[in-house]
């Protein structure tokens, strides 16, 4: 098991005071020399330039400008303006020294209408971020589908709850393949399915926000009790076919690796009752063995054909073929846990949807000590759910491809949480390693501070600070980015000797907009 040992000391320095943690025991020369440690974004969350140069907009674009189901304000516009600013952004990486960064195409940047003519001024833009990243030494991770789809096709036949949407992925992805598999090894077909088909199609708070059940989410149309099933079963079919396309027509060539991505959690029983521990069993089969079934077995966990009846969508034999180890890698990407509890009596409900046919109720997993606004640290909960995932399905690569610690954004940039939060779950990786567990790389989501899915520009994970107000959008450092990049550079963990190490050799620029008094005196 490995171990922290934290030495909380409190000391007044510059006048203010502060927590400082000095942890030992974890270094980056004891994960394996190929292991790669990154960070991650998506393209509406940091590009902007959303009309710029022939870009078209997605069905997130629509969502955001329609009032983001009226969670919260903002769009991505403008956003971290990466469209412009790539260059600062991946020398601010190479200092902080990542191996990887971890972002999206958009899709109606590329190809404007989903399907048809090349918008050229989009493929130079990521061929240019592409080279950008190589010439630094990092290497490019890249996310064809994180959420937005071209409105075009939502518009002529429904998106992803039509089949056509298979034909249209494909073309896209073999253009991706095309022009930059030269130099991109990993490609995620999709981001986080499960919570798009949850969230987009069953309870309607995220884009293209369809639902029919209860909801205190308004949505003009939907069917929750079976599109969620429609939209998976359409994307496991794109995500299969664009896997074949690549191992006919470029694997041999370019040598990558095609994988699959979901958010994950643990799923802790509530009590020890059998009842709630096959109810813990049955909301991973929901969550998780939906998209996994299908891609190492072939079809669909047996639960769920149980549950959710005629409305889940059938494979053919060809179709499960497909499927079947179409996925190189899992991308993993994990933040909180939870509680379940067995609740039978959902499945008496007419119409049931998505989740009453999961029949539990989930509670998130706490600590005492969690903050409303913070995630519990509770890595053990994500081993668990590995040392899961192993037993069920056998070995395959994972990447962790998203990790991290919820903000708001007026919070100090001596996010001292995160480094904590960060610190423990990169120790847990170096634990599943030690336990046989087969996980390629890890990455912090994210970067900077972008537009978030849930919360907009208000909740902030980022290890760069963007004041919004500032018309440059300069990047400024968390105490989490100096953190980062020390450990990365296989220095000391701890976080003062990090600024004062930034004080000898600033990574950036000067952060005099924000009450930081450590961080500001340091630079
Ligand atoms: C849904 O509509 C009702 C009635 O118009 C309104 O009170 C409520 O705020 C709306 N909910 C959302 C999330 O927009
Ligand atoms: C959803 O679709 C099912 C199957 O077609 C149908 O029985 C049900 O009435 C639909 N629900 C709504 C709210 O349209
Ligand atoms: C369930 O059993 C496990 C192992 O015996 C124990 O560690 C855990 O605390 C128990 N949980 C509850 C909620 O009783
Ligand atoms: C959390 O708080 C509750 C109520 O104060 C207490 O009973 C419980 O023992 C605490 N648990 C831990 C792990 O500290
Ligand atoms: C965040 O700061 C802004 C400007 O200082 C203030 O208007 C807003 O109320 C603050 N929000 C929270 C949740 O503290
Ligand atoms: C990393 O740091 C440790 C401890 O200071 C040192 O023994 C080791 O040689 C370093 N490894 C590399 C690759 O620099
Ligand atoms: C900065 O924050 C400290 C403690 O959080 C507070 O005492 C101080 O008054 C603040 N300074 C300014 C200029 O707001």
């Amino acid at each position: 098991m490995w171990k922290t040992s934290f030495v909380v000391l409190q000391l007044l320095l510059l006048g203010s005071s502060v927590s400082f943690i000095v942890v030992d025991g974890l270094r980056r020369d004891e994960y394996p020399p190929h292991f790669v440690f990154g960070a991650s974004t998506s393209a509406y969350q940091v590009e902007g330039a959303a009309d710029e140069d022939g870009r078209k907009p997605s069905i997130w674009d629509s969502f955001a400008h329609a009032g983001n189901a009226n969670m919260y304000e903002g769009n991505g516009d403008i956003a971290c303006d990466q469209y412009h600013k790539y260059k600062e952004d991946v020398e601010l990486m190479a200092k902080m020294g990542l191996d990887a960064y971890r972002f999206s195409i958009s899709w109606s940047r590329l190809i404007p209408d989903g399907k048809g003519p090349i918008n050229q001024k989009g493929l130079q833009y990521y061929n240019n971020l592409i080279n950008e990243l190589i010439s630094h030494g990092i290497q490019p991770h890249v996310t064809l589908y994180h959420w937005d789809l071209p409105q075009t096709l939502e518009d002529e036949y429904g998106g992803w709850i039509n089949q056509k949407i298979v034909r249209d992925f494909t073309a896209y992805a073999d253009v991706c393949f095309r022009e930059f598999g030269d130099r991109v090894k990993h490609w995620t077909t999709v981001n986080e399915g499960n919570v798009f088909a949850q969230g987009g199609y069953d309870i309607g708070f995220l884009p293209p926000q369809h639902c029919s059940s209860p909801s205190i989410f308004n949505c003009s149309k939907g069917n929750s009790s079976t599109e969620p099933y429609l939209v998976t079963h359409n994307m496991l079919l794109a995500h299969a076919s664009a896997a074949r396309l690549y191992r006919n027509k470029y694997q041999d060539k370019q040598h990558g690796f095609i994988g699959f991505n979901l958010l994950t959690y643990g799923f802790v029983p509530l009590t020890n009752t059998s009842e709630d521990i096959i109810a813990a069993q049955r909301a991973q089969d929901f969550f998780l063995g939906w998209y996994l079934n299908p891609l190492i077995f072939g079809d669909y966990p047996e639960i769920m054909k149980k549950n959710v009846g005629s409305r889940l969508p059938t494979f053919t034999k060809s179709e499960s073929n497909l499927l079947k180890g179409s996925m190189g890698f899992l991308g993993i990407n994990f933040y909180f846990s939870f509680y379940v509890k067995d609740n039978p009596k959902t499945l008496n409900i007419k119409d049931r949807d998505y989740l009453a046919d999961m029949a539990v109720e989930l509670t998130a997993y706490t600590t005492n000590d969690t903050a409303t606004e913070e995630f519990p640290i509770v890595p053990w909960t994500l081993q668990g759910l590995v040392d899961s995932l192993k037993n069920i399905y056998g070995d395959f690569p994972i990447y962790i491809h998203e990790n991290g610690m919820q903000t708001h954004r007026n919070s100090s940039l001596e996010d001292w949480k995160r480094v904590n939060y960060l610190n423990e779950y990169i120790g847990s990786v170096l634990d599943m390693l030690r336990n046989g567990h087969d996980i390629r790389g890890y990455f912090v989501w994210s970067f900077m501070d972008v537009f978030e899915l849930l919360g907009g520009f208000e909740t902030t994970y980022g290890l760069y600070y963007i004041d919004l107000k500032d018309p440059t959008l300069r990047r400024q450092p968390k105490l989490s980015s100096l953190w980062y990049s020390n450990f990365l550079n296989n220095r000391t963990m701890d976080p003062m000797v990090a600024i004062q190490m930034e004080k000898n050799s600033p990574l950036l620029i000067n952060n005099n907009n924000k009450n930081n008094s450590l961080l500001r005196n340091a630079i």
